[in-house]
């Protein structure tokens, strides 16, 4: 009887600890450009550069549930949303093609040149021409 007592907390014990220590990647849902099995702090650091570029919050682009009072990121209904991951694969662009490492540099392949912030200097909506002044054409 002790001896079974024994054996089942050391078997609970080793399930605890191989849960705890097991690092699983968190499970999202909808990702189509990001790699499926990001960590969770690649993530949030990614999703932080895309809020403060544009000078927003997640629920820009994200649905907020009301009714259940949580977030559902994995919900594309938002076409801000959708507008980021065109952006996004413009971005990807843009550097792979104009940007490219070093030849050689088995570490990096693409220079991240450019990034939301190059274009959105935190804007929602980046301004694509300069102040025109009436007087800026005057040479002085
Ligand atoms: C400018 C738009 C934009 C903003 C702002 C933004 N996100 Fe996202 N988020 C996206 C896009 C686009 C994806 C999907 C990326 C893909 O398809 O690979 C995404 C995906 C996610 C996911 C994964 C959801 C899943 O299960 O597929 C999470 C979690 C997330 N965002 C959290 C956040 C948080 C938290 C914030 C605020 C700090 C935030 N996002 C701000 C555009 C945005
Ligand atoms: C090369 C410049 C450039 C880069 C880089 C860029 N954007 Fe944009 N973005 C624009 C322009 C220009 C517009 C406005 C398009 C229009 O007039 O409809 C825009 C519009 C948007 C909008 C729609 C805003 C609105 O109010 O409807 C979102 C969302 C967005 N960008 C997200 C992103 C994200 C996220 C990134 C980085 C992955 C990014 N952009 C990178 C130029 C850029």
């Amino acid at each position: 009887m002790k001896k079974t007592f024994l054996i089942v907390v050391a078997f609970i014990c080793f399930i605890t600890l191989s849960v705890a220590f097991t690092h699983e990647p968190p499970e999202y849902k909808n990702l189509k450009i990001l790699p499926k099995d990001i960590s969770k702090e690649a993530l949030d650091s990614i999703m932080h550069h895309y809020s403060r570029s544009l000078g927003v919050k997640c629920g820009f682009c994200h649905v907020h549930n009301e009714e259940l009072k949580t977030w559902d990121m994995a919900n594309d209904a938002k076409p801000e949303k959708q507008i980021a991951r065109k952006m996004m694969l413009m971005e990807k662009g843009i550097n792979t093609t104009y940007f490219p490492a070093e030849e050689g540099d088995k570490n990096v392949h693409v220079i991240q040149a450019v990034t939301c912030y190059t274009c959105h200097k935190g804007e929602a909506m980046p301004v694509s021409f300069p102040e025109m002044k009436t007087d800026s054409l005057s040479k002085k």
